[in-house]
């Protein structure tokens, strides 16, 4: 380890930093918090909001509902719009509660929006929804759970006028849980000096004024840093561009794939997620006896969260992934189905898998 307030950890974490910034799209402020991504989330809310500001909250999932939570337990009035799991966000009905909002006396100071959720496979349009905010309340903060999709697909954080912006480490960014990455626009701070939701470790000010010395208010996780700042060279040395291309080509390989193989898709197929595919559980078996045959063959899938359980289960294609691995993935899938007895189809997977593919993400990520 080095002493994280020397100057090696001071070239370190500001190398990082305008690194993550290139990757926001960003010339806001960025901070790094030792957190899991739930912490960035939680940061996001108390540092913009007081108890009793009106938010409306856009679910789209178990991580929008968690996001939610988070607001209300803290003491907002929230407002929550609740999509049909499996469908992403329709801008005109966030515009609609907006506007109800509004009617009622009850402005939005804040709308938290999922750009990618996890727990259902589903990608929401981002800008299109951050674009009808901006119409529908210009002074609402947009604050964006970009968890699982920040690295991965195209994102545009000053584009889309996105004040406030969380990732964690642990998904494109290939590196273990600990670190959350969180942006503020000179909107969000404005905010933060008004909000008065309780903080201390999150205090996102702290943090920047910190970094104005290249350091961290607290101790941080030196290790995951240095991990990180390995992962941003061996992700601009692959480009954004490419790696964007690489998971729309693991996303098409996963969804043809299974649906070769019988299985059916569980996202509204004009959104689905090009970083994790949600597939309903074949007829007759139970997630935990396909975890067991999928992992004694060495490929860990999740199962479903919250009223998913035992509906649904998950593949991960997000980071450091080619469409080589997900062709073996799909091979495991259909051997386990094999063992199984299940009513999946044998034979054909990797070819449709392929053809999607078409001929993109094959290579292997640049290692460091
Ligand atoms: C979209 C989304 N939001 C929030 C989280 C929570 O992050 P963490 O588990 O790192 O606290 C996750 C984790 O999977 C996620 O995918």
């Amino acid at each position: 380890m080095v002493n994280h307030r020397g100057p090696e950890f001071k070239a370190l974490l500001e190398r990082v930093v305008s690194r993550l910034k290139r990757a926001f799209r960003t010339e806001n402020d960025l901070v790094i918090l030792t957190a899991s991504g739930t912490g960035g989330l939680e940061a996001a809310v108390v540092n913009q909001l007081s108890a009793g500001d009106p938010v409306l909250s856009v679910s789209i999932g178990a991580f929008g509902d968690r996001f939610a939570k988070i607001a209300m337990r803290y003491g907002a009035d929230v407002t929550k719009l609740d999509v049909e799991w499996g469908r992403a966000a329709e801008p005109d009905a966030v515009g609609e509660a907006l506007a109800a909002m509004a009617a009622a006396g009850r402005g939005a100071r804040a709308v938290l929006l999922t750009h990618n959720e996890t727990s259902t496979g589903v990608t929401n349009p981002l800008e299109q929804l951050a674009s009808v905010v901006r119409d529908a309340a210009p002074d609402a903060l947009l604050i964006v759970d970009a968890i699982s999709a920040l690295g991965a697909v195209p994102f545009e954080s000053d584009a889309w006028g996105l004040d406030v912006v969380v990732t964690g480490s642990q998904k494109s960014w290939m590196v273990p849980p600990g670190l959350a990455m969180i942006s503020v626009s000179p909107r969000g701070w404005a905010a933060a000096e008004r909000a008065t939701m309780p903080r201390f470790y999150f205090d996102l000010a702290a943090h920047r004024d910190s970094l104005a010395k290249g350091e961290t208010p607290w101790t941080p996780a030196v290790g995951i840093c240095f991990a990180l700042d390995v992962a941003l060279e061996m992700l601009e040395a692959e480009g954004y561009e490419r790696i964007f291309a690489r998971h729309t080509a693991c996303g098409a390989a996963t969804r043809a794939g299974l649906e070769a193989l019988g299985i059916e898709l569980f996202a509204d197929p004009r959104h689905a997620s090009d970083t994790v595919t949600a597939a309903r559980l074949p007829a007759g078996v139970e997630w935990s006896a396909l975890n067991r045959e999928l992992r004694g063959r060495g490929l860990v899938l999740a199962g479903g969260q919250g009223k998913l359980t035992g509906q649904i289960f998950r593949v991960g294609h997000l980071g450091a992934v080619t469409v080589d691995e997900i062709l073996a993935a799909l091979e495991i899938l259909e051997q386990a189905g094999e063992a199984l007895r299940l009513p999946t189809r044998r034979g054909g997977a990797a070819a449709a898998a392929s053809a999607a593919a078409d001929g993109r993400g094959r290579t292997a990520v640049p290692s460091a």
